[in-house]
């Protein structure tokens, strides 16, 4: 929420409908750190997405669990010199969280002039490779999350699609597995299509 606890904490215990909502899950209103850790790990918990489509085709051993327009956005996906999102959203011989767990710049919020409104990643190691780097988030149920990215700057996943294929905005940091993608049109469409599966 970028502001210290100290601040969230007392936003939270001021708003009414919060003081309730502590009454009910906690049997006290009061507003603790510890307790709003718990609250967003119960919440969570509660996000499962598990045996999807893309799941089925790829670890149950359906292979018409995809459409072919899908299967083929899949192979964009997950080559290197195509798509190449897999080098980040990764996709295991067993399971497939669709990310690395790590953090990157791919050059969201770089500005025409490539300077970043928020540091991201540099704020908390002061490492300048880590200016403009965000945690790479999963991609399961992408597309019921709009907007996209860590400000909410691209709206639809199309215009994601559009971004990628740009390269990313090109700031001194730019991660080097993000380049630009020479697609057509027709591909973008297909591609998009897994994305939106
Ligand atoms: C170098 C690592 C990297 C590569 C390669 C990469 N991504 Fe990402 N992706 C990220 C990071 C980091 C973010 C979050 C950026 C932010 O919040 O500003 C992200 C965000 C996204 C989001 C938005 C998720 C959300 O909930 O906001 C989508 C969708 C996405 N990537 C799809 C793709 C696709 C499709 C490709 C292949 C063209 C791809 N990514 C390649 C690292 C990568």
């Amino acid at each position: 929420m970028n502001q210290p606890h100290e601040v969230f904490l007392s936003r939270l215990a001021k708003d009414p409908q919060y003081k309730v909502a502590f009454q009910q899950a906690f049997g006290s209103s009061d507003v603790t750190l510890r307790r709003v850790e718990n609250a967003l790990a119960s919440f969570e918990r509660t996000i499962l997405s598990g045996n999807s489509a893309f799941d089925r085709y790829q670890f149950g051993g359906d292979k018409s669990a995809l459409t072919p327009a899908q299967i083929r956005g899949l192979a964009i996906f997950t080559d290197a010199k195509k798509g190449n999102c897999t080098a980040c959203h990764t996709i295991d011989t067993k399971y497939a969280l669709f990310t690395d767990g790590k953090a990157h710049n791919i050059g969201v919020g770089a500005g025409d002039v490539g300077v970043f409104s928020d540091v991201g990643r540099f704020r908390q190691t002061g490492n300048e490779v880590d200016r403009g780097a965000f945690f790479t988030p999963t991609i399961r149920n992408v597309a019921n999350t709009a907007p996209y990215m860590h400000d909410g700057s691209l709206k639809t996943l199309a215009d994601v699609v559009d971004f990628y294929a740009g390269g990313g905005n090109s700031n001194a940091s730019l991660d080097k597995e993000i380049r630009s993608i020479n697609l057509s049109i027709k591909i973008e469409a297909i591609w998009w299509s897994f994305l939106n599966r």
